[in-house]
């Protein structure tokens, strides 16, 4: 009985590790800003991708985490890339095209509007740093 439920529990364990290999297992900053942008004046294009953005980028982190971070253009597009090449993303390049360019305009827009309401993205060794004090 004791090894059997032992075996259950790690079982569970491995169920829940599988489909969370790259899901962020670190609390930044970011992810306790709001989790939701009032898009109601945005283009229609935009609210669309706005949509897309929503579903793709919450898979592995919270939503809030981009609607906080501000970058640069290009650091957005490698971004975006980055995350578009973990494994199982889910994001396919037309898609992160259109979450790129609503990125760009949000951040044109609303955040560098109002840049002390939002996070500077972390280096790699903020993260890490992070991590290991969590
Ligand atoms: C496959 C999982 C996954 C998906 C999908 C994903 N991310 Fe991430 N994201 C991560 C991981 C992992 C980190 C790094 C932090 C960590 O290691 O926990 C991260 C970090 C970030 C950060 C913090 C950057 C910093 O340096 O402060 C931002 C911003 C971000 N992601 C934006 C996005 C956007 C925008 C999308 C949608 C295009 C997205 N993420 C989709 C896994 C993902």
């Amino acid at each position: 009985m004791h090894r059997l439920s032992l075996l259950i529990v790690l079982g569970g364990l491995c169920l829940q590790a599988l489909p969370g290999q790259t899901k962020s297992n670190v609390t930044l900053p970011q992810d306790k800003g709001p989790d939701k942008i009032d898009v109601s004046a945005y283009p229609a294009p935009m609210q669309a991708n706005y949509k897309l953005f929503s579903a793709k980028c919450s898979k592995c982190h919270t939503i809030a985490r981009p609607i906080n971070t501000m970058m640069k253009e290009d650091e957005w597009s490698r971004y975006v890339k980055r995350m578009m090449h973990k494994p199982n993303s889910g994001i396919s390049d037309n898609q992160g095209k259109e979450i790129f360019e609503f990125l760009i305009y949000d951040q044109t827009n609303r955040k560098d509007k109002n840049p002390k309401a939002f996070f500077p993205a972390l280096s790699d060794e903020e993260i890490d740093k992070l991590k290991k004090g969590q």
